[in-house]
């Protein structure tokens, strides 16, 4: 995927300037920066949420910034929210079906039917769910009601929708805020595994240094909506600019986890 002088202006205000950068397929891209950098708004002109006043974002050759949400699965692209909505009422193993749902044959008159086809993709969706679940150890909760699951969970139930539509680009926004180190662990090691297996390009915007360092194979850095650098986990943490960005918002915890491995500076993972 590769971004190119990316601009977003909101009336008089703007939100990101002249962002460009190219995610090499089958890699990890963290993308960090202050709060207000930009980053969730960057995500939101890759998906289709915004569009970008001007630039390029492309993957492969196809140019997606002027496609609508609905039309990124055509593109191979999921994401995750910083704030996940999930469908609250229903079960967690129903949530993360629902990311297969363009894998299904046919369309919506044909799944009312449920010709043998249908019925045999449906039951290998949901044993894929269940995997998905397991590997991020919410294999317990498959059958529970989404609202009985803390935050810090829905963001894994949300991982295992996306993963659900086989991706090719996944953006994920802040997967790992709010979660316990051993969910945290479960998180690094399930993205282990889609690396290792190739194929898939991230983007992982994150405040978890550790996280970062564990996964991203480059890491660019927002800062007011521009590129401050791009290098790895290690340069952006010993960069005098990074640094200088974060103390000057003082904003690096200013999530809802009070994890003192936040932070820039600190590679504990
Ligand atoms: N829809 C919008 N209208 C106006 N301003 C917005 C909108 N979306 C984002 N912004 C502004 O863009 C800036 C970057 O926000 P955001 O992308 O959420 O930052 P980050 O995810 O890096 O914390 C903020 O100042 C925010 O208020
Ligand atoms: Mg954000």
């Amino acid at each position: 995927m590769t971004l190119a002088d990316v601009n977003l202006h909101f009336g008089g205000v703007t939100v990101l300037k002249d962002v460009g950068f190219t995610v090499e397929p089958g890699t990890v891209l963290g993308l960090v920066g202050p709060n207000g950098a930009g980053k969730t708004s960057l995500f939101n002109c890759i998906s289709g949420h915004y569009r970008p006043s001007s630039g390029s974002i492309r993957i492969d050759d196809a140019e997606i910034s002027q496609t609508r949400p609905a039309g990124m699965s055509r593109h191979g692209l999921a994401r995750t929210f910083q704030h996940p909505a999930l469908q609250l009422e229903s079960t967690v193993l129903d949530n993360v079906l629902l990311g297969g749902h363009a894998r299904l044959p046919g369309g919506p008159a044909s799944w009312a039917v449920r010709l043998p086809p249908m019925v045999r993709s449906e039951r290998e969706l949901r044993a894929e769910a269940l995997d998905r679940l397991e590997e991020l150890g919410l294999g317990w909760a498959a059958h529970r009601s989404a609202d009985e699951l803390s935050h810090g969970l829905h963001k894994g139930v949300e991982l295992c929708r996306a993963l659900m539509a086989r991706p090719q680009v996944l953006l994920l926004d802040e997967p790992a805020a709010g979660l316990s180190h051993g969910e945290v662990d479960s998180f690094i090691q399930t993205i282990h595994g889609l690396k290792a297996a190739g194929e898939i390009t991230l983007v992982i915007v994150e405040h978890h240094m550790g996280v970062i360092s564990a996964l991203a194979d480059r890491v660019v850095v927002l800062n007011h909506g521009s590129k401050l650098m791009e290098g790895t986990a290690c340069q952006a943490q010993s960069d005098p600019r990074v640094i200088e960005a974060y103390l000057g918002k003082d904003s690096m915890d200013s999530n809802d986890s009070t994890d003192t491995r936040d932070g820039i500076g600190d590679d504990a993972a």
